[in-house]
């Protein structure tokens, strides 16, 4: 069932575990996603960006086709417009019935992104739909934007940021970035801050940049506060290595296979996720629960 990304993140935030959020750009991923949920009894958010949108992952065909699929399994789902920066893109997800937004400030100044985050929470929260926001700046692993410690995010500055606009979940900067990380690099994590970050705001907290983290990371980040992980550069190589995967075991599997062997491939990745972060089986079928978070 579709429901608000907020209720997800509640419960994934009092019972202390992770919710992947998978850029999903076709029906193969929002379908490996879901389904992998449906298996796993976890809850997972399918989500992507303007740019995602503009190419290729439409809104009026992708939004249609994840509510369908998601109405179809007994565990909550939520579709997320990743990384909206202005107003006309983040209003039309909203009137789509996106049911959540994020709100990406984090490249404005704080008074300029504290006041449009405010905005973009009373648009949404009208009708029923939350909002993420980040605070600090998560940047690319490709300038190494993980490792400059002026970007992360500041408890204290959170809190009013939190108090004042009313975001439901924060994109914090603890030493992640966007994509690729250089060849053998583990990314070190601030876990200090993120300790401090959950305790001073007690809120779900978001991690962009979950490609290339590492298990033992993403193991520590969930426990120490982190509630939703954003993973697109890590899926979208599952899903271009089943490609070559594909075609070493039968060069000559037609194209119908080969989207099927993509999407499983993808749906394996998913399930091993919702492992590593915790959501597996938080959501067992039960009629008297059906319609419950708890
Ligand atoms: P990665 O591509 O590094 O997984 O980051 C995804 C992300 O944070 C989307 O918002």
């Amino acid at each position: 069932m579709l429901v608000s990304m907020n209720s997800i993140l509640e419960h994934a935030n009092k019972h202390n575990y992770g919710v992947m959020a998978m850029n999903s750009i076709n029906i193969e991923m929002a379908r490996a996603g879901i389904q992998a949920a449906a298996e796993e009894n976890s809850p997972m958010i399918i989500q992507f960006g303007p740019g995602q949108m503009g190419l290729h992952a439409h809104k009026e065909e992708m939004f249609p086709l994840v509510k369908e699929l998601s109405d179809r399994v007994h565990v909550p789902i939520a579709i997320n417009l990743d990384h909206g920066m202005d107003f006309s893109i983040i209003s039309e997800c909203i009137n789509f019935g996106f049911t959540n937004v994020m709100f990406d400030g984090s490249s404005l100044s704080y008074e300029e992104n504290l006041s449009r985050t405010e905005t973009i929470c009373a648009m949404a929260h009208s009708v029923g739909c939350s909002v993420e926001a980040e605070l600090g700046h998560v940047g690319q692993a490709v300038n190494e934007d993980d490792e400059d410690d002026g970007l992360y995010t500041d408890p204290q500055k959170a809190l009013a940021f939190i108090k004042y606009t009313g975001a439901d979940a924060l994109a914090v900067a603890i030493g992640t970035a966007h994509g690729n990380y250089p060849k053998n690099k583990i990314p070190k994590l601030d876990f200090e801050r993120l300790r401090d970050l959950k305790r001073t705001l007690q809120m779900p907290l978001v991690l962009h940049g979950g490609s290339g983290c590492g298990e033992e990371n993403l193991k520590k980040a969930v426990k120490y506060g982190i509630n939703k992980i954003n993973v697109a550069t890590d899926a979208f190589s599952v899903a271009k290595n089943a490609i070559n995967k594909a075609f070493e075991e039968d060069p000559t599997i037609d194209y119908l296979h080969l989207c099927i062997y993509i999407e499983n491939e993808v749906k394996q990745f998913v399930k091993n996720y919702m492992h590593i972060i915790g959501s597996n089986n938080r959501y067992i079928f039960d009629e008297t629960q059906y319609n419950g978070l708890e």
